[in-house]
C-alpha cells in the first residue's frame, strides 16, 4: 500500500467512525426528545407552585439613602413578580403636601418599575376617625404628582389600615364613601387600587368596597393553630383573588422546603402574600429570609 492509500483508507475509516457516532448521537437525542417533555412536566407537576401571587410589602421602612436597597434588588430581580408597596411617611401622608427629601427621592424609583403599584398608608381606626380628615390624606396622596410637578411622584390607590370587622350599616357606608373617593381622583392612575385591613377575618358584607382585604395579620404559630388556608376558603362569598395575607414571627427553623410549603400554601388562597422571619417591628426592616421569601413567589 502507498502511503497515499493508507492516507484514504485512514481518512475512510475516520470517515465511518464520525458517521456511527453521528448516527448514535442523532438516535441518543430522538430518545431524550422522547423522554424531556415527560420527564420535565412531571417535575413541573411535582413541584408546581401553584397559581402567582403578589409580594405585598408593608414598607414603613423610613428611605434613609439605600435603605430601600433590599427591595429595590428583588424588583429589578424579578421582573415576572408583581408587587404592592405601602408607603407611610407619617402615620399617612404626614402634615405637608409632600413627603420629606427622601422621600420624594425614593418614591419615584420605585414606581418606575413596571412590576409594582404603590399604595399610600391611611388609618380609619375602624372606621371611627373624622371622615373628613380621612378623606384628607387621600386628596394629599392624590395631590403628589402636581404638587410635586413630578408624575412619577406617586401612588396608585390607597391602603386603609384598621378597618372594621363587626358589620354595622354607618360603617359600610364609610368605607363605600372613602372608596368612591379614591376610585374617582385624578392622580392614582387608570386604576385606582384600594386594600383594607381589618387584620382578621372581616364580615363579608364590607369585602366588595375594597380590591384586597387583608384577612389575616398574626404570626406563624396562629396560622398554624388555626389550621390558616382553611380560614380563607371559609370565608362566604370571597376568592383567593380578593384576599391578602400576612403572617410574622415564622420561626428561622422555616427555610428550605418548609418555606417553600408555607408559601404554596398561601398563595393558593391569597392574591396578596407577605411573610416575614422578623417578630418585631415587622415593617421596619427586611428579615434574614426576605431574598429566599421572594424567590419562592416568583417559581
Ligand atoms: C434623609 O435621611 C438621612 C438619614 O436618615 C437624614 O440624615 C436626613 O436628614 C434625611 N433628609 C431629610 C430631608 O429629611
Ligand atoms: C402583573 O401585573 C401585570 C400588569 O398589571 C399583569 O398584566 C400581570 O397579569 C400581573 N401578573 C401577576 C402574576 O399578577
Ligand atoms: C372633622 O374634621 C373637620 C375638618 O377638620 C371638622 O370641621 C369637623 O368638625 C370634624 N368633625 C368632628 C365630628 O369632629
Ligand atoms: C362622603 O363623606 C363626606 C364627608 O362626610 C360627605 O360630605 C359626602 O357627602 C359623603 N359622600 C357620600 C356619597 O356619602
Ligand atoms: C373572584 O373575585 C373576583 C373579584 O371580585 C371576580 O372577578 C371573580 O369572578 C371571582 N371568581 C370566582 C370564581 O368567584
Amino acid at each position: 500500500m502507498s502511503t497515499a492509500e493508507k492516507h484514504v483508507s485512514k481518512r475512510g475509516c475516520l470517515r465511518s467512525r464520525r458517521s456511527r457516532i453521528i448516527l448514535a448521537v442523532v438516535a441518543f437525542i430522538v430518545i431524550l426528545a422522547a423522554i424531556i417533555p415527560a420527564v420535565v412536566v412531571t417535575t413541573l407537576r411535582k413541584n408546581s407552585m401553584g397559581p402567582k401571587s403578589k409580594v405585598f410589602v408593608p414598607l414603613y421602612v423610613y428611605p434613609a439613602p439605600g435603605a430601600w436597597s433590599p427591595l429595590e434588588e428583588v424588583i429589578s430581580a424579578h421582573p415576572n413578580v408583581n408587587f404592592t408597596v405601602v408607603i407611610n411617611p407619617g402615620s399617612g401622608p404626614g402634615p405637608n403636601a409632600l413627603p420629606d427629601a427622601n422621600y420624594t427621592q425614593e418614591i419615584p424609583k420605585l414606581a418606575a418599575h413596571d412590576n409594582v403599584r404603590l399604595l399610600g398608608y391611611v388609618h380609619t381606626t375602624y372606621a371611627t376617625r373624622n371622615i373628613s380628615l380621612v378623606r384628607k390624606d387621600v386628596e394629599t396622596y392624590s395631590a403628589w404628582p402636581t404638587a410635586s410637578s413630578n408624575p412619577d411622584l406617586a401612588v396608585q390607590g390607597i391602603f386603609f389600615d384598621e378597618t372594621p370587622q363587626q358589620y354595622s350599616a354607618n360603617s359600610l357606608a364609610y368605607l363605600q364613601n372613602l372608596t368612591d373617593l379614591t376610585k374617582g381622583l385624578n392622580g392614582f392612575g387608570s386604576v385606582p387600587f384600594v386594600v383594607h385591613n381589618p387584620g382578621g377575618v372581616p364580615d363579608s358584607r364590607y369585602l366588595s368596597t375594597a380590591d384586597s382585604t387583608v384577612v389575616f395579620e398574626e404570626t406563624y404559630g396562629t396560622f398554624q393553630e388555626r389550621h390558616g388556608a382553611k380560614l380563607f376558603t371559609a370565608i362566604p362569598e370571597s376568592n383567593r383573588t380578593q384576599l391578602c395575607a400576612v403572617i410574622h414571627s415564622v420561626p428561622n427553623t422555616v427555610e428550605g422546603s418548609k418555606l417553600r410549603g408555607l408559601v404554596k400554601q398561601v398563595r393558593s388562597v391569597a392574591d396578596e402574600v407577605f411573610i416575614t422571619h422578623l417578630s418585631s417591628d415587622y415593617y421596619a426592616s427586611f428579615g434574614t429570609k426576605w431574598a429566599e421569601f421572594v424567590d419562592l413567589m416568583a417559581a
